[in-house]
């Protein structure tokens, strides 16, 4: 071969090289494109955009590893890392209020996925139909959300040094209720109404004028036999601290009432709660309830859990925010919620 035809190959291997990547693009990692500035190694970023309600804590320092032992994941809320982050987090009360924009006129970095994040029920989500085929990532308490977000959660207990105390001890009022937040149209404000014509239920909190603080919360209720955790929105897996706090950690077996059992068993203790759709009218659960607390044993049996579990109740946002690098590297390659209102308002009551 002479000079020249050796300048010939390379020429047109180039020539070659330089069409394939005109044609299909710059060779990818696994995950992003050579062309964004996400990181594939190292430390995942995920960037708040704005604060839950507006009230905001600080980030210094590997939060995620400090706090939680979740490692690699760095959590920002300063706008100007937005090229460098891989998941942008927007909670959505501030987005329907009008108060947050969403980027839109930014150039999204190739890889990034943005997160709708609410903890609220769809009746208070607003119409979310504007944000159709923005989203890639849903977080919320649902179960089916790309991360979960409970309001608690059971933890196992060591086997042993775990004593059950008497859970009849102090006990002096058979149901309890707090509500801040009493109407008319609300599904369990009828069925309170049934129920205290046939049993006394204690009320208290701003409605009835009897507001607890948080401190004396728990103890009051722990006087109760039972307590009504009746969730304010009847919607798919929404479960909310009225069962995890109120009553779990109050000590007070709950009645509760908002999703179908189902919901409720897939993610609460065997024999832990009452469900007012397992008895055909509200006269008959408050009969059951007063023979309950007159059968020591039958009654003692909605702790047995105990021996078992713990309850958390989960507040934080950092943690929300941790548990997305928890759940990232089992997120699909390419997802777009291209109807966000649909998947919010699904008719849970259907198979
Ligand atoms: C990850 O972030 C932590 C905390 O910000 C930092 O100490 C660490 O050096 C980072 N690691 C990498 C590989 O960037
Ligand atoms: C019962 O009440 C007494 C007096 O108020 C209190 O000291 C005690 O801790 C209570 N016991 C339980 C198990 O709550
Ligand atoms: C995220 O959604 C945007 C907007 O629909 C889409 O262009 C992008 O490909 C999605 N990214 C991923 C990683 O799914």
């Amino acid at each position: 071969m002479n000079v020249t035809s050796i300048k010939n190959t390379i020429l047109f291997c180039t020539m070659f090289v330089l069409l394939l990547i005109f044609y299909f693009g710059w060779p990818r990692g696994p995950e992003f494109s050579s062309f964004t500035h996400l990181s594939s190694t190292g430390n995942m970023t995920v960037l708040l955009w704005n604060w839950p309600f507006r009230q905001s804590v600080s980030l210094k320092g590997d939060v995620c590893w400090d706090l939680y032992k979740i490692p690699n994941c760095k959590l920002v809320d300063q706008r100007s890392l937005f090229p460098s982050a891989h998941v942008v987090v927007f909670h959505n009360r501030e987005l329907i209020q009008g108060r947050q924009k969403l980027p839109t006129d930014l150039p999204r970095p190739q890889g990034q996925r943005w997160a709708w994040m609410s903890l609220e029920s769809p009746a208070h989500n607003g119409n979310l139909q504007k944000f159709a085929n923005i989203f890639n990532m849903t977080m919320s308490y649902r179960r089916d959300a790309d991360v979960t977000l409970p309001y608690g959660e059971l933890q196992p207990v060591e086997p042993e040094g775990n004593l059950v105390e008497d859970s009849h001890i102090n006990k002096t009022s058979l149901v309890c209720w707090v509500v801040s937040n009493y109407m008319n149209h609300h599904k369990r404000t009828q069925v309170y109404k049934e129920l205290i014509a046939t049993v006394p239920v204690k009320v208290y909190g701003q409605w009835n004028k009897k507001p607890l603080s948080s401190a004396d919360l728990l103890p009051t209720i722990s006087r109760c036999y039972f307590y009504l955790a009746f969730e304010n929105s009847l919607a798919k897996d929404y479960i909310t601290e009225k069962l995890w706090k109120n009553a779990f950690q109050g000590g007070a077996v709950p009645i509760v009432l908002g999703p179908p059992i189902s919901d409720y068993k897939a993610v609460a203790p065997d024999h832990s709660f009452i469900h007012v759709d397992e008895f055909a009218s509200v006269q008959e659960l408050g009969k059951h309830l007063q023979r309950l607390a007159e059968d020591r044993e039958r009654y003692e049996e909605y702790f047995h859990w105990k021996k078992y579990w713990k309850v958390k109740v989960n507040g934080d946002w950092r943690e929300k925010l941790c548990k997305i690098c928890l759940r990232y590297n089992s997120l699909s390659q390419h997802k777009v919620y291209s109807d966000l209102e649909a998947w919010d308002k699904i008719d849970y009551t259907r198979p």
